[in-house]
C-alpha cells in the first residue's frame, strides 16, 4: 500500500483541479465561510496555514493578512503552490511534515489554521505543542476536521472491520477525494481533538458543527468539527 505521503503527492494536481480557487461545493459552501468567520479580521496579522494543500485558502487569507505561510509535507503540493502564487509577495510555502517541529521561531504567528488535515495524521501531539510555541499571546488557532460522528459511521462500515475504540490511532483506509483516491486516515473522538490542546495550555473559545442538508440520497450529512483555541 502507498504511504500517506505518496497518496497526497499523487493527488496534488487532481486536488488542485477540483478545488480551483474557491473550493468544491462543500468547501466553498460550508467550510470556507465558517473559517473566515472564525478567523475574523486578519489585517496586520501573520498567519500559518498548516497542511495547505493546493493553497487556495492560503491565498485567500493573504488578501487581508500581512503575511501567510503555507506548509505541507507533499513536495508536489508545495511546488504547485509556489508556481501558482509566484507573484504574491506576502505568501510563501515550505515543505514540512506536521508530525515534526516547524522550522519557525517561537511566537512567529498571530493565527494558525489547520483545515482538514489532522484526520490524516497518525499523531497530533507534536502539532499541539508546536501551536503553543508558535502562537503569540492571545494568538488564535482554528482546527477543522471531518466530523467524528462521520468517523464513527465510516468505522462501522469499514472494510478493515470496525474497531472497539475510535481513538486507537490505527491507520484506516477510505476512498476519498471525490471517490478517486485511497487515503489513509485515523478515526478519532471529539475529545481527542480538543483535550490535548487544552492540556497544552490553549483555551477552547469556539466550537462549530455545520450540517449539510440531508435527503434520501444523502442520509449521512457532511459535517466538520471546527474548533477555535486562543493562547
Ligand atoms: C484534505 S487536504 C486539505 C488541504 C487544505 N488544507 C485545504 O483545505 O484545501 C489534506 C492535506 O494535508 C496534507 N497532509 C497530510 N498529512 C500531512 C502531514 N503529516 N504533514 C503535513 N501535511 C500533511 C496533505 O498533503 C494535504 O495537502
Amino acid at each position: 500500500m502507498q504511504t500517506s505521503h505518496a497518496q497526497w503527492d499523487d493527488a496534488a494536481d487532481w486536488y488542485d483541479q477540483n478545488m480551483g480557487e474557491t473550493g468544491d461545493r462543500l468547501n466553498s459552501g460550508i467550510i470556507r465561510p465558517l473559517i473566515l468567520d472564525m478567523l475574523g479580521d486578519l489585517h496586520g496579522k501573520k498567519v500559518l496555514d498548516a497542511g495547505c494543500g493546493s493553497g487556495y485558502v492560503t491565498a485567500e487569507l493573504a488578501i487581508n493578512a500581512e503575511k501567510v505561510t503555507g506548509t505541507d509535507f507533499s513536495a508536489n503540493f508545495i511546488a504547485l503552490c509556489k508556481k501558482k502564487y509566484a507573484d504574491r509577495v506576502n505568501l510563501d510555502f515550505t515543505e514540512h511534515d506536521i508530525t515534526s517541529p516547524f522550522p519557525f521561531d517561537d511566537t512567529s504567528f498571530d493565527a494558525i489554521i489547520c483545515k482538514m488535515v489532522l484526520q490524516y495524521v497518525p499523531n497530533i501531539h507534536t502539532f499541539v505543542t508546536e501551536t503553543v510555541r508558535l502562537l503569540k499571546d492571545r494568538g488564535e488557532l482554528v482546527v477543522v476536521v471531518d466530523h467524528p460522528f462521520r468517523a464513527a459511521y465510516f468505522n462501522a462500515q469499514s472494510e478493515d472491520g470496525p474497531e472497539d475504540s475510535l481513538s486507537s490511532n490505527r491507520p484506516r483506509t477510505k476512498i476519498g477525494l471525490w471517490g478517486e483516491t485511497e487515503l489513509t486516515w485515523y478515526a478519532r473522538t471529539t475529545s481527542s481533538y480538543i483535550q490535548p490542546f487544552i492540556d497544552a495550555g490553549l483555551q477552547l473559545t469556539e466550537l462549530c458543527e455545520p450540517l449539510e442538508q440531508t435527503d434520501s440520497n444523502n442520509p449521512i450529512p457532511f459535517s466538520v468539527l471546527a474548533l477555535k483555541f486562543t493562547k
